[in-house]
């Protein structure tokens, strides 16, 4: 058993420095080192910590740089990837540029796209005719965005608690076309069918939101996302979902969401290169989700007298020359994260995330700002920080000088932890203990 959360203990000094402790490790000379803080009081208990760890988390954790390298809450941002994944992307980039356009070579390569897209669909309840792969989750999202012909007017519904990457394609839209925005209230606890419904109008076209915000930690339930799902396709409303923060951090089924089209990355939970990303799009959409961008490798067939046919599959979504390496790796993080058991790595982020949320209610300085009820939980723990505390300052001085590397958010007082499942209940105590310090 780890230890439980022990606020005094945490804040005794003494034991080895941060710098003593990175000494030894090799490959760690590049990172920045931390100053000696709080966190160093912390280590050695952290490192008794790691021995009580299942064995099955002591072997990824090793296997993970990052996340032994300093507590790393950050996945919600950007995911670390473990020595295989990168390994695999470099052998397979070494072996490109062998000589890239040798026949063998080009085989080999060629042969990532059609396997990765099955992988993906296999595990994540899509058709390989129904993936098609891209560089990140904002891309699936502008195909998604740009695949209606709006008319001035036309209204789009999202959430109050988006990211960006769902925002701004929308703002554009409005801007170059006339499009009108309606938002609804995805805080913790509201009533996901009924805030779509109230939003509804003759106008409206899509609906797109977070299957897993990255502000407040909802998870959208599968079964009430197959409700709305069924309830926007009675009138004819195309319905998305950004799930950049989903697979990997919560159960995520494409066919048993419903939505006509899902967009996600492999750079995140699922611990793969950066700038590789998927989007799903139900078979039957194929194509009524028009396509904006287009060029070679979209089309089954052309000519140069003006005909052309789409591939069959989503595949025609993807084109042009393309980082066949980086989708080798993201097959391998996936294929890693398999091996150690999808299953098994949501069941510890919810033992991980339920320790969080016990500390917090224990903490009377910190309140929670993700969910409660553990149906709509996921690996994003938000903290409610006390009043006056500014979440960017906290941000900067916990990364700078403690090596914990956590997030704010949209909230104004809201700090998020990104828990994965190499991150430990020692760690989160600590992170919690050194934000009650800094904030008080
Ligand atoms: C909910 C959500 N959507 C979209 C994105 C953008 O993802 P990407 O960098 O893969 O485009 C993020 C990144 O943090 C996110 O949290």
């Amino acid at each position: 058993m780890e230890p439980k959360h022990n606020a005094p203990a945490a804040r005794r000094t003494g034991g080895l420095s941060r710098r003593q402790l990175l000494a030894g490790v090799p490959g760690l000379a590049l990172l920045p080192v931390v100053p000696v803080g709080r966190l160093a009081a912390g280590e050695p208990r952290a490192a008794a910590a790691a021995q009580d760890l299942p064995d099955w988390v002591r072997r990824a954790r090793a296997e993970v740089p990052a996340a032994t390298a300093s507590p790393y809450f950050q996945t919600g941002g950007i995911g670390p990837s473990p020595t295989p994944v990168i390994e695999h992307l470099a052998d397979r980039l070494t072996f490109q540029n062998r000589s890239p356009a040798a026949t063998r070579v080009a085989e080999v390569m060629g042969r990532v796209e059609p396997d990765l897209r099955a992988q993906l669909g296999r595990v994540f309840g899509a058709g390989e005719d129904e993936v098609a792969l891209t560089h990140s989750t904002s891309e699936g999202i502008s195909i998604v965005a740009w695949s209606l012909d709006w008319r001035t007017g036309d209204e789009v519904v999202i959430s109050n608690t988006e990211h960006p990457a769902n925002v701004i394609p929308w703002y554009v839209l409005r801007d170059r076309l006339g499009i009108v925005i309606r938002e609804i209230d995805l805080s913790p606890g509201t009533d996901l069918v009924g805030e779509v419904e109230r939003q509804l109008s003759e106008k409206t076209r899509m609906v797109s939101l977070s299957h897993v915000s990255r502000n407040n930690g909802r998870t959208l339930r599968t079964g009430d996302s197959a409700r709305l799902a069924e309830l926007l396709r009675a009138r004819g409303v195309r319905y998305h979902l950004d799930g950049a923060q989903g697979p990997g951090c919560v159960p995520t089924d494409f066919a048993a969401l419903g939505c006509d089209c899902y967009s996600t990355c492999g750079h995140k939970w699922l611990l793969g290169p950066k700038g590789t990303g998927a989007l799903f799009v139900r078979r039957a959409l194929l194509d009524e989700v028009q396509l904006s961008w287009a060029g070679a490798h979209s089309h089954e067939t052309m000519d140069y007298e003006g005909n052309y046919t789409l591939l069959p599959s989503a595949a025609r979504y993807e084109f042009g020359t393309r980082a066949l390496a980086d989708f080798f790796g993201f097959g391998q993080a996936v294929r890693w994260m398999e091996d150690i058991g999808l299953g098994r790595i949501l069941g510890r982020i919810e033992d991980l995330v339920d320790h969080g949320i016990e500390t917090i209610r224990e903490t009377p300085e910190l309140s929670l700002a993700s969910p409660e009820d553990p149906a709509d939980r996921s690996g994003i723990l938000v903290v409610r920080l006390p009043d006056g505390c500014d979440p960017m300052a906290l941000y900067r001085d916990l990364g700078r000088e403690e090596g914990i590397l956590a997030s704010p958010v949209r909230g104004e007082r809201d700090f998020r932890l990104s828990v994965h499942f190499f991150n430990t209940r020692e760690e989160i105590s600590s992170a919690l203990d050194a934000i009650v310090s800094r904030c008080a």
